[in-house]
């Protein structure tokens, strides 16, 4: 939610923060703004709307400032107007700040700025800052500080509450940038005489790869000399930074026409590389999770928060886990369970799931949990585990053990891959667990993992059939407005995850249910606007799914059926069929995702939709 940027070095600065920023975008597109520091004063330039408002702007006042800051808004604090756009100043325009999350006692420094005479001219919560800032320039300064600057910001960053990252500069100082992290993401950028800070390392993996991503409580004083690490006591630290395993082709499109598209097609090369890292060809050890014994040691229960597609990967998890490995698992929205926690279980294992791993209301939910559990008796004592794309992210940080999905970089708002790189640690895990406890035979975890090898062929075969096919498709949906998905079983979360994508990008309101729920109510939806996509996969529920599919269809929904099944009743009850390779309905899922997200993608491009960075979404949640 926001992304931040910030450069001080020999280049001109403008460019290198517009490029940042668009690197940024997926955190957030309502408005973007950059101040830079040129002839003693600071520029500040804002525009509503996409980046390129702000780069048309620019392109009348460039100057060669070397040293800016700039920011890519997501509104929490005020309409996405212009005056509510980040730099925001203080009073004189001396001190420029951007930020990243919510300043919760704003409301009382407000107050308080406003008696002592500093004049507002935003709704945000982030005006405080550059006013507190001023307020603590008038003091003396102190000898044990670095500067006079950073030590108003760092008395400033002391009086704020909630969640956050900021970067700020002062004309006063035009050699010093300062950035702040507490519980919002912000790394640092180590170049040759030139010197970053950014919300995510994509912003700056074009200028170097050498990075430190800060943490909760440190402030990062950058000059052109180099950078210096404090924690908000003004005590200094002493870190490294380390290598980036990332390159700038990575966040590139690559010949696609969106990088939601790309993504798509990177999940045969994601599986892989999820096989590749928990599963090893030892027949005595053919799980590797990396995950130590006492986790799994007389555990009675599980409990999984997410939220959005990672609550949906977690409702599989829970499936896989119960099925395999007979544990009883609960799945929580995060955002609910951290108000209202199931009683304490114990010998509980607690997953959050997020691929982000900056997820406000998972880690708060994971926060929670570890508080009340901490101090108790053995038995209640916290296991915490994460699963993420981002082991680097803030959940890294919290829980002792973590899960590396392995999906890559994801740039398109709504998540493909790494919702299949989550599938695929809750098939390792699942079956680790029901090894470890011996609820399944050797032969069965012998078939489900050769099966799951030969997953990214399959995925392979069904982007090939079905591209063409799905396009034609979307023709048809381009005016429809209501969709129903359905699925049982395994393929019910499925149902959920098609109709979360086709409301995201094509803004079409879409519902997934569990078919056997629909007579309960739902039905009264269906006509012929209505389509229905059922997902019918021969096993334990098909023969189900194809009577409920039959009901809609008799209230003239069009049927479209995501099946391997080509002949029978399948052929005869559907008016279109996406194919998909017939697989144990038990991996199935990885398969059945791939036509619903090439679904939800062909019909949000049809309709012109802006399908990388739909409206009033932000890729990482980082506010409540
Ligand atoms: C859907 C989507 C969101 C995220 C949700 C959680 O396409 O991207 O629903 O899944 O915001 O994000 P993470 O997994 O980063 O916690």
């Amino acid at each position: 939610m926001c992304g931040i940027v910030g450069y001080i070095g020999t280049q001109a600065a403008t460019e290198i923060l517009l490029s940042g920023l668009e690197k940024l975008e997926y955190r957030g597109y309502d408005s973007a703004g950059i101040a830079t520091i040129w002839e003693g004063e600071v520029n500040c330039v804002r525009a509503k709307g996409k980046l390129h408002n702000l780069r048309s702007k620019l392109e009348a006042i460039e100057t060669p400032a070397q040293i800016g800051i700039g920011h890519t808004r997501w509104a929490t604090h005020g309409k996405p107007e212009e005056y509510n756009a980040h730099p925001h100043m203080d009073t004189a325009m001396r001190v420029a700040v951007v930020q990243n999350g919510i300043i919760e006692n704003y409301r009382e420094l407000r107050e308080d700025l406003k008696e002592k005479g500093y004049v507002f001219r935003s709704q945000t919560d982030t005006e405080v800052i550059p006013h507190l800032i001023a307020e603590f320039l008038k003091n003396p300064p102190s000898l044990h500080s670095p500067s006079p600057f950073f030590e108003a910001v760092r008395q400033a960053v002391n009086k704020l509450e909630g969640a956050f990252a900021i970067a700020c500069l002062c004309a006063d100082f035009p050699d010093e940038l300062i950035a702040i992290r507490q519980q919002a993401p912000l790394v640092i950028g180590f170049g040759q005489g030139e010197f970053f800070c950014a919300s995510d390392t994509p912003a700056i993996v074009s200028h170097t790869r050498a990075v430190l991503t800060l943490e909760n409580g440190e402030m990062a004083r950058l000059t052109p000399l180099g950078v210096e690490i404090y924690n908000f006591a003004g005590d200094r630290l002493k870190k490294q930074p380390r290598l980036l395993n990332l390159s700038p082709m990575m966040v590139e499109k690559q010949g696609f026409k969106h990088f939601m598209l790309k993504e798509i097609y990177e999940q045969p090369g994601v599986v892989r590389a999820c096989l590749e890292a928990y599963f090893t060809n030892d027949p005595s050890s053919p799980i590797n999770l990396g995950l130590p014994a006492e986790f799994y040691v007389d555990l009675e229960q599980i409990q999984i928060v997410a939220c959005g597609t990672s609550w949906h990967a977690a409702l599989i998890g829970k499936y896989l886990i119960e099925q395999l490995a007979e544990i009883p698992t609960q799945v929580q929205y995060a955002s609910e369970f951290r108000y209202a926690p199931s009683p304490l279980t114990a010998n509980t294992l607690t997953i959050g799931v997020t691929q982000s791993g900056e997820t406000a209301d998972t880690l708060a939910a994971l926060a929670m949990e570890k508080e009340r559990r901490s101090g108790k008796e053995p038995k209640y004592q916290p296991r915490l585990l994460g699963i993420t794309n981002r082991p680097e992210s803030t959940l890294g940080q919290m829980v002792s053990q973590i899960i590396n999905t392995h999906g890559g970089l994801e740039i398109g708002v709504a998540a493909t891959k790494t919702f299949i790189a989550q599938l695929m640690a809750f098939y390792a895990l699942a079956l680790d667990l029901a090894y470890g406890r011996q609820t399944i035979s050797p032969d069965k975890l012998e078939e489900i993992i050769n099966s799951l090898r030969q997953i990214p062929k399959e995925i392979e075969a069904t982007l090939e059939k079905q591209e063409h096919l799905i396009e034609q498709l979307a023709h048809d949906f381009a005016e429809t407005t209501d969709f129903i998905f359905l699925g049982r079983g395994i393929n019910f979360p499925i149902a959920l995850e098609g109709a979360l994508k086709l409301k995201e990008i094509s803004y079409i309101h879409a519902e997934g249910y569990p078919a056997g729920e629909m007579k309960h109510g739902p039905i009264a939806l269906l006509d012929a606007k209505v389509p229905v996509v059922a997902i019918a996969i021969p096993g334990k529920v098909y023969e189900k799914v194809l009577s409920n599919a039959q009901e809609a269809k008799a209230r003239d929904s069009r049927l479209i059926g995501v099946t391997p099944v080509k002949d029978g009743e399948a052929a005869e009850i559907f008016n279109d069929l996406l194919p998909v390779s017939n697989v144990d309905e038990l991996l199935s899922p990885i398969l059945t995702v791939i036509p619903l997200q090439l679904l939800a993608y062909h019909i949000a491009a049809r309709r012109g939709l802006d399908v990388d960075q739909p409206r009033n979404l932000a890729k990482s949640v980082t506010v409540e």
